[in-house]
């Protein structure tokens, strides 16, 4: 468990029913990918019933809808410590590739995990990014989207930067759409526990409103010029009721939860994944993940 005088701070504007602000926001983020840099990959662990986890769903997406050329420019958005980036490299489609991310700690490990000489990263904020206005040709965003904070302003950095026809392809949790085996024990638990200290839970503003339904997210993008499809799938997490706990321990609501009580919780949180266990002692848990492609028109 890593304290953090951000989280104390952003905790106390959260326990009046606020919301975070757009600064709090950004600073509670880049404070949490700080202290657990490198770990955003957790989710290759969650996988389709086809054993794919969600960067190759987008991969997929990429290869089937990007039209890339030689000289193409891919930009990854939120790209973390480039897990996705590194992904796209072995795509072999002799594209630029443009890492881009807030966060220093994590720009540092992917210039150590690059290895075409073609791929950059910048740190920058997704609404102020420092590549030229029409070019590139796509954007991917994995898991970073419902982060993106100002959301409008973002969008009118990625219009800028793409050429026309250029296209967003998103991963991003479908809260919406609950996984069908998701553990309501859990759910029910997390929600009573969260709102005792933070009585806005679930929207205390660390994901984006645009992307808490399926026409917000539409009528957002179309407002910048883009035209939208989107998809959700299942997505599951199998595991021991112990490796369940650890994977949920790393999500920003378990990192806003005070230190003080989260023996407790994990406690709390733990029974309830044993109880929801098979015979075998593995644990499914479930996340509904949506696939977003936007295209910038002409
Ligand atoms: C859940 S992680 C996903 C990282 C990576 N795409 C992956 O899936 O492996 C979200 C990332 O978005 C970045 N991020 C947060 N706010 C951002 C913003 N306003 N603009 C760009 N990136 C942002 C964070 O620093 C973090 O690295």
């Amino acid at each position: 468990m890593k304290s953090s005088p951000v989280v104390d701070h952003v905790a106390d504007h959260l326990k009046d029913g606020g919301a975070l602000s757009d600064v709090d926001q950004r600073r509670f983020l880049v404070d949490y990918h700080t202290r657990y840099a490198g770990a955003d990959d957790l989710f290759t662990v969650v996988s389709n019933e086809n054993g794919e986890d969600s960067y190759a769903w987008l991969m997929k997406k990429v290869a089937d809808q990007a039209a890339l050329k030689p000289g193409s420019t891919i930009a990854d958005i939120g790209c973390g410590s480039a897990y996705m980036i590194g992904q796209l490299e072995k795509l072999n489609i002799e594209a630029n590739l443009v890492g881009v991310d807030p966060c220093e700690a994590q720009i540092q490990l992917a210039n150590q995990s690059k290895y075409l000489p073609t791929t950059r990263f910048v740190e920058a904020f997704a609404d102020n990014i420092a590549v030229g206005t029409a070019s590139v040709d796509v954007i991917t965003s994995h898991y970073s989207l419902m982060l993106l904070r100002p959301f409008s302003a973002s969008l009118d950095e990625f219009a800028r930067i793409l050429v026309p026809g250029g296209k967003v392809l998103a991963v991003l949790p479908a809260p919406w759409s609950p996984a069908g085996n998701a553990i309501p024990a859990f759910s029910k638990l997390v929600t009573e526990r969260m709102r005792r200290f933070y009585p806005s839970h679930p929207n205390v503003g660390v994901v984006n409103a645009e992307c808490s339904s399926p026409d917000a997210l539409t009528d957002a993008f179309a407002d910048h010029g883009f035209q939208v499809s989107h998809d959700v799938k299942e997505y599951t997490l199998r595991g021991s009721a112990e490796e369940i706990l650890e994977f949920v321990k790393l999500l920003y609501w378990f990192d806003l939860y005070p230190r003080e009580y989260r023996d407790d919780f994990e406690v709390e949180m733990l029974q309830i994944f044993k109880d929801a266990a098979d015979d075998k002692g593995i644990v499914v848990w479930g996340r509904s993940i949506c696939f977003l492609a936007a295209t910038k028109l002409a």
